[in-house]
């Protein structure tokens, strides 16, 4: 079957890369890929937000499965598009439709629905421009570190954490008053700060049924030891030496189950993956929040430990047979070492030439932010090159018995390869050195 994936980042590259395997895909296309979906299938140059290109794209190459990396086009409603059009309601979407996406696309919603569900999660109240000043008061009531959400998508930086109580309260009308994030802010999600460690736990779903798949956690600051700003993730590992089988089963009864039968009871029809953002509070699991895609770079540890069949996956997430599925994981730990352009994740250089690929050994170079260039003139008029194309340029994924193993190899070949500007954390994984020695599993 031909089957196409939106988006352009090493998850999506690293999607290409497992359902490449499969023997039921026969070829892949990519709206719009990178420099490493390329050697999977084929980029076509359009955005994942335009349902029209993307449906002459899906009847042009008879693509019978679409799945869709990030958020923008789920919460945009490209299932629902799907749905409503007679030449592409058979399509299979791998992703929720706009209600389910919902969760990801609204704090409000995804706090009201887990309340609803009386699933844990940090107390909370919202506030928009017309109840300001309530919000203002009620951050008086809080103790520092206060956390202030933008409802909607905000690219990944719609959440701050101020300081000290003027700072919040700045922030608070900046965000309602002065529109900080746009409509994204036009309401905002005040809520209780929660100490502990972040984990995630990603769940695929085909509504009914679902398998929980490995636990990442991810590093977000573009500083080594969690300092400066917030990035979309320097690096990732799996399994999390604290999400023990105890751990995880908590996560199922009081998170997973009644997230599946809340969406259910709603009538909310959910066909993909939940990634559940988690702060694991004295061995206590709280939501931080829902995302309806899988996480970037999370993705690039997960899916490599996932030893079953993808696209056989995603074929019972589309006909509602999960539960037949066989799912087996790799014992073995994942970790991956994001290379960034340097600036990142403020401005940076795009066009940076790319060396030193083809001498990655023992590891996968998954592509997030990279294209192919052919060279205008010269010697090498016409020569096709790998050149950074942004933030976040190559993910560097391994193996290993052991974390320190698998980073070992991620960080060796994270040497090999080059361009200007390149910069990586070299402390992905330090924080977890405590718990050894590591469970495996
Ligand atoms: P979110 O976009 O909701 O994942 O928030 C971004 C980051 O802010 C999270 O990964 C956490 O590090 C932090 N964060 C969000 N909510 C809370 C909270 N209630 N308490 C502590 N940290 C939080
Ligand atoms: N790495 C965090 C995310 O994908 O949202």
């Amino acid at each position: 079957m031909n089957i196409l994936i939106l988006g352009s980042g090493g998850r999506e590259h690293a999607f290409a890369w497992k359902l490449s395997q499969s023997p039921e895909c026969t070829h892949l296309y990519i709206v719009p890929g990178n420099a490493g979906t390329s050697s999977y299938g084929t980029n076509i140059k359009i955005s994942p937000t335009d349902f029209i290109s993307i449906k002459q794209i899906v009847l042009q190459h008879d693509i019978t499965m679409v799945v869709v990396g990030p958020e923008d086009p789920l919460v945009k409603g490209i299932h629902d598009f799907f749905l409503g059009d007679d030449e592409l309601k058979q399509v299979s979407i791998i992703g929720p439709k706009a209600d389910g996406a919902q969760l990801e696309g609204s704090k409000d919603f995804s706090k009201q629905f887990m309340f609803r569900h009386r699933i844990p999660t940090a107390q909370y109240q919202t506030f928009t421009n017309e109840t300001l000043e309530e919000g203002l008061m009620f951050l008086e009531t809080l103790s520092p570190p206060y956390v202030l959400k933008a409802d909607g998508l905000a690219a990944g930086k719609g959440v701050l954490i101020p300081v000290s109580l003027p700072e919040a309260k700045k922030e608070l009308s900046e965000m309602l008053a002065n529109a900080k994030f746009g409509n994204a802010s036009a309401k905002v999600v005040i809520e209780e700060f929660l100490k502990g460690i972040e984990l995630s736990v990603f769940v695929l779903t085909d509504g009914n049924s679902y398998k929980i798949l490995p636990a990442a956690k991810d590093y977000k600051r573009i500083g080594e030891n969690d300092t400066g700003l917030n990035t979309g993730g320097m690096g990732a590992i799996s399994p999390v030496p604290f999400a023990d089988e105890a751990f995880i089963k908590k996560v199922e009864d009081r998170i997973i189950i009644p997230t599946i039968n809340g969406l259910k009871e709603e009538g909310i029809i959910y066909k993909g993956f939940i990634f559940i953002g988690l702060m694991n509070v004295n061995g206590e699991p709280l939501v931080i929040e829902y995302n309806v895609r899988m996480g970037d770079p999370e993705t690039e540890v997960v899916i490599p430990r996932i030893k079953s069949d993808l696209l056989d996956l995603f074929l019972g997430v589309a006909h509602c047979n999960l539960n037949e599925k066989t799912f087996e994981v790799d014992t073995r730990f994942a970790t991956t070492v994001m290379l960034v352009s340097g600036g990142y994740p403020e401005e940076y250089e795009k066009g940076k030439v790319i060396s030193g690929l083809d001498e990655v050994q023992g590891s996968i170079a998954f592509h997030a932010g990279t294209a192919i260039e052919s060279a205008k003139n010269g010697k090498d008029a016409g020569r096709e090159k790998v050149v950074t194309n942004g933030g976040r340029v190559i993910s560097i994924t391994s193996y290993g018995d052991t974390m320190q193993e698998a980073l070992t190899k991620s960080f060796v070949n994270a040497e090999r390869i080059n361009y200007e500007g390149k910069y990586y954390r070299k402390d992905i994984g330090n924080d977890l050195k405590v718990y050894y020695p590591l469970p495996k599993g």
